[in-house]
């Protein structure tokens, strides 16, 4: 009886928050919502063994952690190779044309994204609950984050809709909304607390907190742009439909993603994200460029610590006006 309740109220209140986020109707009032929460953490208070790792309650933080497990990454979590202008983007494409070219193939179509700057993460869902996640680190190792991410009210902690694969590693950029930021510093230094020099450092500082209470007051955001290790079940050929497919099942994916061709293609689009940077919201320091053929890439391969079929072009430098008062 407890068991189906505790199931009915999780469902209501995951379905509830994805729809909030997706700016559809969530039917539920302000007070319904909290009511139901409520309840469901009186029953898990009753019935400890009822709390899921999908229940709503995980998102108020838990006590503090000693400190972090050690992750390991099934699939190394690789950097990008940079480019700083339009004729290092066509000699990426030349490079990866040159080696797809045993197979005929001349034009090749990329997926266009802004590149973030935050901190890389991944989040592990088993049967499509959030059961781990995860800083980079090293790449290959990294720090289990699990109870902070799950305060990040955007990171869904059960997959909406079905078909995804049993284990699904999905990777995304954590970050901290501009407006948010500039709120919190001045929150911290009116009440003489820590500030942060900008946006990223104040994602990176606030999601490694041992005292996940604190990270859930933060106002962290994240946007997937990647599918890691997966099991049991399978994902698209192509990764802008991959990326489709994790919005589909209610993961937050960058509105500025696209589709370009050829070396042409690339440069209309960071010519128009240069133009849009300035009204977002949150910081970006280039776009990335990967070509979007999942068998494709496998061909191109990857060097070192970076694939060979994927590029971020960075915006230069900005240059900063400081008032010496
Ligand atoms: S893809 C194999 N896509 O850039 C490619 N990374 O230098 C691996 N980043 O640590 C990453 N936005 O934190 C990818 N749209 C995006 C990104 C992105 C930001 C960061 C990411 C990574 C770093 C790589």
């Amino acid at each position: 009886m407890s068991e189906r309740r505790a199931r009915e109220l999780r469902e209501c209140l995951n379905a509830a928050s994805l729809a909030y986020y997706r700016a559809e109707p969530t039917g539920l009032t302000d007070g319904e919502w909290d009511a139901l929460l409520q309840e469901l953490m009186v029953l898990e208070a009753e019935h400890p063994e009822l709390q899921t790792p999908d229940s709503p309650t995980l998102r108020v933080g838990a006590p503090p952690a000693d400190g972090f497990d050690t992750v390991d990454h099934k699939q190394a979590m690789l950097s990008l190779a940079n480019a700083f202008n339009a004729q290092d983007v066509v000699e990426f494409d030349r490079r990866v044309r040159e080696r797809l070219a045993s197979q005929g193939i001349d034009t090749v179509s990329y997926a266009a994204e802004p590149k973030l700057d935050g901190l890389a993460v991944s989040l592990l869902y088993e049967h499509g609950q959030l059961v781990r996640g995860a800083t980079r680190g090293d790449g290959r190792q990294g720090e289990d984050i699990t109870a902070n991410l799950r305060t990040v009210k955007r990171i869904p902690l059960a997959l909406a809709g079905a078909g995804f694969p049993d284990t699904l590693e999905v990777r995304g950029e954590l970050i901290m909304p501009r407006s948010a930021f500039d709120h919190f510093n001045a929150e911290q230094l009116a009440k003489g607390g820590k500030v942060f020099v900008n946006p990223r450092n104040a994602a990176a500082g606030s999601v490694r907190l041992l005292d996940s209470r604190i990270t859930a007051q933060r106002p962290l955001d994240f946007f997937a742009y990647s599918v890691g290790h997966i099991d049991g079940g399978a994902m698209p050929g192509l990764h802008s439909e991959a990326l489709a497919l994790l919005g589909e099942w209610g993961l937050p994916i960058n509105p500025l993603c696209d589709k370009v061709t050829a070396a042409a293609g690339c440069d209309a689009y960071y010519a128009r994200v240069v133009a849009e940077r300035a009204a977002l919201d949150y910081d970006i320091d280039g776009v990335v460029f990967k070509v979007d053929r999942l068998d494709w890439q496998a061909r191109v391969g990857q060097v070192a610590r970076a694939p060979r079929w994927a590029v971020a072009r960075k915006f230069p430098a900005e240059e900063m006006t400081t008032e010496l008062l």
